[in-house]
């Protein structure tokens, strides 16, 4: 029996791994030397056995130095980063980034796509014809100097090993486990070169963690990451039982951000954000404290230059902006089956639906529909008569808009009380706060 066999068995019955076995296995997935089945049984092993917390600083550590590192200290200022762990109609990135260019910080991005029914950065800038999220290292490095905001998508060489493990944990149910999750998400984030971090970690069911106790463990564990690497990172833990704003799909969620940036907006969009905003401000070199970010970030998004450097991060990045003009798909409406108020609108199901439309991937492999997605007429709190519109879903394929529908019904409960308001914000953990 190999090495590899002694690991998982190892694994298997609950003993904690060393540090070069966490190596080797690492080491082993980027060579091609342990074959994916062996791969699959140990992630299978750790989600069931878990991981302590050295073997998930060990297991960052061999991501990381599974690639290439980036250098962004030529550019002599703090690039702020926020990273999301994965939700439905999470647009923030899309509002935030230019945002705090418009404040006069520096963000940079390495970002991912769309996978299972959570969206991603990349397949909503794509959705604005000519956007280009491929930039040579060089490029990404001059747009930051020039205009203070790039989001890019990241590169083949940083940390190989996480596209490899991810890519299997996505197809044997191994994703959930705080430790992967963690090492996952902060080796990527070391890797980039990024400063300073915000993590927006989504609590609810259409999140990885289900509930506040799994995103704060999840949220400890990135910041033990963060701490040993230099990297400050603070974490915001936020709602994702519903879907975030009103859009869900690639082009409606550009064009949502759209009215954020503008000033306008649904309400749980523009509170994340300056959330948010308030604060990796303070993380930059411009000597606010988290209330004097948060003012600044709010008259940003209020006299139209959040949206103007929204603009010019398009044109710079090749995209051609044009607010509303894009191909409307045909649209399935749900209806209300009784009066009342919308008590709940399920995010994981939500999400399903406007993957199934055709805005999210199946496999890796699938091309996404920029048009596709769900528009929801009303959300948790509004008042709706029998037989009125709840949401529409659009798709190209009538089959698709069809089964996507019959998700999208099974996402709202309607019931005869009006809910109490619902919080976005959960709460908050910097680097300073004891693990
Ligand atoms: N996001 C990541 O980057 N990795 C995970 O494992 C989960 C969410």
């Amino acid at each position: 029996m190999d090495f590899v066999h002694d690991v998982i068995a190892w694994k298997r019955d609950g003993r904690e791994l060393d540090e070069p076995r966490v190596r080797a296995f690492v080491d082993g997935v980027v060579s091609g030397a342990v074959p994916s089945y062996q791969a699959s049984a140990l992630l299978m092993a750790m989600v069931l056995r878990g991981l302590s917390d050295d073997e998930t600083l060990w297991l960052a550590r061999a991501m990381i130095d599974s690639g290439k590192l980036l250098d962004l200290s030529v550019l002599r200022r703090p690039v702020l980063d926020k990273h999301s762990s994965g939700g439905v109609g999470d647009k923030v990135t899309l509002v935030l980034a230019p945002l705090v260019a418009a404040c006069g910080a520096v963000f940079g991005k390495m970002s991912g796509r769309g996978l299972g029914h959570t969206g991603g950065t990349l397949d909503k800038l794509e959705s604005i014809p000519g956007f280009r999220v491929q930039l040579p290292q060089g490029d990404f490095l001059r747009q930051l100097e020039r205009i203070g905001v790039a989001v890019v998508s990241q590169s083949e060489r940083i940390v190989p090993a996480d596209r490899l493990l991810y890519a299997l944990r996505d197809v044997t149910g191994t994703v959930e486990c705080n430790g992967l999750i963690a090492a996952s998400i902060m080796a990527k984030k070391v890797a980039s070169g990024t400063s300073a971090l915000v993590l927006d970690l989504k609590v609810g069911r259409g999140a990885f963690a289900a509930d506040l106790a799994q995103a704060k463990e999840i949220g400890r564990l990135c910041r033990a990451i963060g701490t040993a690497y230099g990297r400050p990172t603070t974490c915001l833990y936020t709602a994702m039982d519903a879907p975030l704003g009103r859009t869900v799909g690639n082009r409606l969620e550009v064009e949502e951000a759209w009215q954020v940036l503008k000033g306008e907006g649904p309400g749980d969009v523009r509170e994340v954000t300056l959330a948010l905003a308030a604060e990796l401000l303070p993380l930059a070199d411009l000597g606010l404290d988290a209330a004097e970010a948060r003012a600044r970030a709010e008259a940003a998004l209020d006299d139209g230059r959040a949206a103007e450097h929204f603009e010019r991060w398009c044109y710079v990045q090749g995209g051609r902006w044009q607010p509303g003009e894009f191909h409307r798909l045909a649209a399935h409406e749900v209806k209300a089956p009784a009066a009342g108020y919308v008590t709940a609108v399920d995010a994981l199901a939500v999400g399903r639906a406007a993957q199934l439309a055709g805005a999210g991937r199946r496999t890796v492999d699938d091309t996404v529909d920029a048009a596709a997605g769900v528009l929801l007429e009303r959300s948790v709190g509004d008042a709706v008569q029998s037989g009125e519109s709840l949401a529409a879903v659009f798709s190209r394929d009538p089959a698709r808009r069809r089964e996507a529908s019959t998700v999208l019904e099974t996402a709202f409960t309607v019931g005869p009380d009006a809910p109490p308001a619902r919080r976005i914000v959960l709460g908050r953990e910097d680097a300073a706060t004891a693990g």
